[in-house]
């Protein structure tokens, strides 16, 4: 596995690739890899003949300075686990090679961006666009791989490189979850042995509204339920909790399309986001049945 920190480096490399007609696929992350960014990793390499895996903080998307301080970095832990993965390169590009001096430009993807975390975050979503804009361009990745726990981030993305026809396939991976449902994130690792037990509650209490509103419920009363669960487990604020449709995220009342429960609350000083898709339950739930029946006569 190749550790390359400059555009040169990973160019030389992609050039013979390319050449050889392989194709590349690109796992962007920030570091303190977990299982979820090795998921991805593992994705790629199914669908790609070689993978790279990137690791940046970007600067450009923490809008406050605290949270980009206390951001983890653990380099050399999160190269031994690319190692692992059969990872071809890891790119931990210099800062210059993102942001070099007089950078000028901002990628800035409106519509799908502005509510939920971009309502919360201002700026944030500006950020990402304007690295992973970078970043598939200097990878010329022929796919890029996202988890859908950053579901927003996700849909953002995909509008990005529909609309600069990036000539990259952009992958949404499934969310992954430990144990008790609570999504990983390298956030996690911030929060008290105490806190992580209360976390838990922030998925079920999403599946728990979830499964009302796929039964045929209006969104109102099981949104504002589970934000009552999760304020009374001890979380000390919730930046959103809402229904929006999968594809462009707008509001929804009810679940009138393919629509997906979006949530940010705060735990510890620690801001934790998690979405659960109504379609998501049908699979694996006892009620199942019991959905579907409702759903085909709705
Ligand atoms: O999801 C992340 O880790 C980051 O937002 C990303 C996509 C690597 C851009 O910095």
């Amino acid at each position: 596995m190749m550790i390359a920190r400059s555009r040169q480096e990973l160019s030389r490399a992609t050039a013979n690739w390319r050449h050889a007609g392989e194709r590349i696929g690109v796992v962007p992350t920030m570091g303190a890899l977990h299982d979820g960014h090795l998921s991805l990793v593992d994705a790629a390499r199914q669908v790609a003949e070689r993978c790279i895996a990137t690791i940046f903080v970007n600067p450009k998307q923490f809008n406050n300075s605290d949270d980009l301080a206390r951001y983890p970095r653990t380099e050399a832990d999160d190269i031994a686990k690319l190692a692992t993965r059969n990872v071809d390169i890891v790119y931990i590009p210099d800062p210059a090679e993102i942001y070099p001096d007089g950078f000028a430009t901002t990628v800035s993807v409106t519509g799908v961006s502005e509510g939920l975390c971009g309502a919360s975050r201002p700026g944030h979503f500006d950020g990402v666009a304007t690295v992973v804009a970078k970043l598939l361009l200097q990878t010329r990745a022929d796919f890029a791989f996202f988890g859908e726990k950053d579901f927003q981030q996700l849909q953002v993305i995909r509008r990005l490189a529909r609309d600069l026809d990036l000539p990259v396939k952009i992958l949404g991976c499934p969310i992954v979850r430990g144990p008790d449902g609570l999504a990983l994130s390298s956030r996690n690792t911030r929060l008290s042995v105490g806190a992580l037990h209360k976390a838990a509650v922030l998925y079920r209490a999403l599946r728990e509204a979830a499964a009302r509103i796929a039964a045929g419920e209006s969104a109102d009363i099981p949104l504002r339920t589970a934000a009552a669960v999760i304020l009374a487990s001890g979380f000390s604020a919730i930046d959103y909790i809402e229904l929006c449709a999968e594809d462009d995220l707008m509001p929804l009342a009810a679940a009138t399309r393919p629509a997906r429960i979006l949530c940010a609350a705060w735990l510890d000083r620690v801001r934790l986001i998690d979405n659960v898709a109504l379609d998501d339950l049908l699979p694996a739930e006892p009620i199942t049945a019991h959905l579907k029946e409702r759903l085909a006569n709705a």
